[in-house]
């Protein structure tokens, strides 16, 4: 699935304090705002080849997240022999834990229904009990630890797993 799909992935609405929140897929003029989240958020942000080269890869389908004609967040999903494997979930920083990134995931989800993916898995690391909590939210159950998984830290990671029986 390329990068070529038109505007209006979905919309999303969280009550309190937050905007109505928009999902559309990325383009490359998304690039320095999604590196930037990217460089905020992960101990290994990608560079820009890496970046242009999902963007335009055919089997990648990567989308942001918008509040009030800003990027707040992307997230994006491979899809290989009907499985959809989560890349990366990320939502700005000072934009967290206002259920950003639970509406992203569920768009990332329905992103990977709509591309015919029987199944979604994902590895997150242990620590990581905000991205786990916005999982389970999704539907998505551990299938087991893969032990020291990151080089970094030596933790290891969750295996995830959401069947479409369980469509969001
Ligand atoms: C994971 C991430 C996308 C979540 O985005 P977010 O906008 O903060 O998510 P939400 O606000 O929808 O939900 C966060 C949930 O985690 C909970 N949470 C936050 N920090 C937590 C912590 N330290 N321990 C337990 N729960 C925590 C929040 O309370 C919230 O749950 P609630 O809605 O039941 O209250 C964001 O933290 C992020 O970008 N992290 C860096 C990148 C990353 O780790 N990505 C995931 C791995 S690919």
């Amino acid at each position: 699935m390329g990068q070529t799909a038109s505007e209006g992935v979905g919309t999303a609405h969280r009550s309190d304090d937050l905007p109505p929140v928009t999902f559309r897929c990325c383009k490359n003029r998304d690039m320095p705002a999604i590196m930037e989240i990217d460089r905020e958020s992960f101990f290994d942000p990608w560079s820009a080849a890496t970046w242009q080269r999902e963007l335009n890869s055919p089997i990648a389908c990567w989308i942001v997240e918008e509040t009030e004609g800003a990027v707040v967040g992307y997230a994006g999903i491979w899809i290989v022999a009907g499985e959809a494997q989560v890349m990366r979930v990320a939502v700005q920083k000072a934009m967290r834990n206002r259920g950003l990134g639970l509406a992203l995931t569920q768009a990332l989800i329905r992103k990977a229904w709509d591309a015919a993916a029987e199944a979604v898995t994902l590895e997150v690391r242990e620590s990581n009990l905000a991205a786990r909590k916005v999982y389970e939210r999704c539907g998505f159950v551990s299938g087991g630890v893969r032990p020291d998984y990151y080089s970094d830290t030596h933790e290891g990671a969750v295996i995830m797993w959401l069947y479409r029986s369980g469509e969001v």
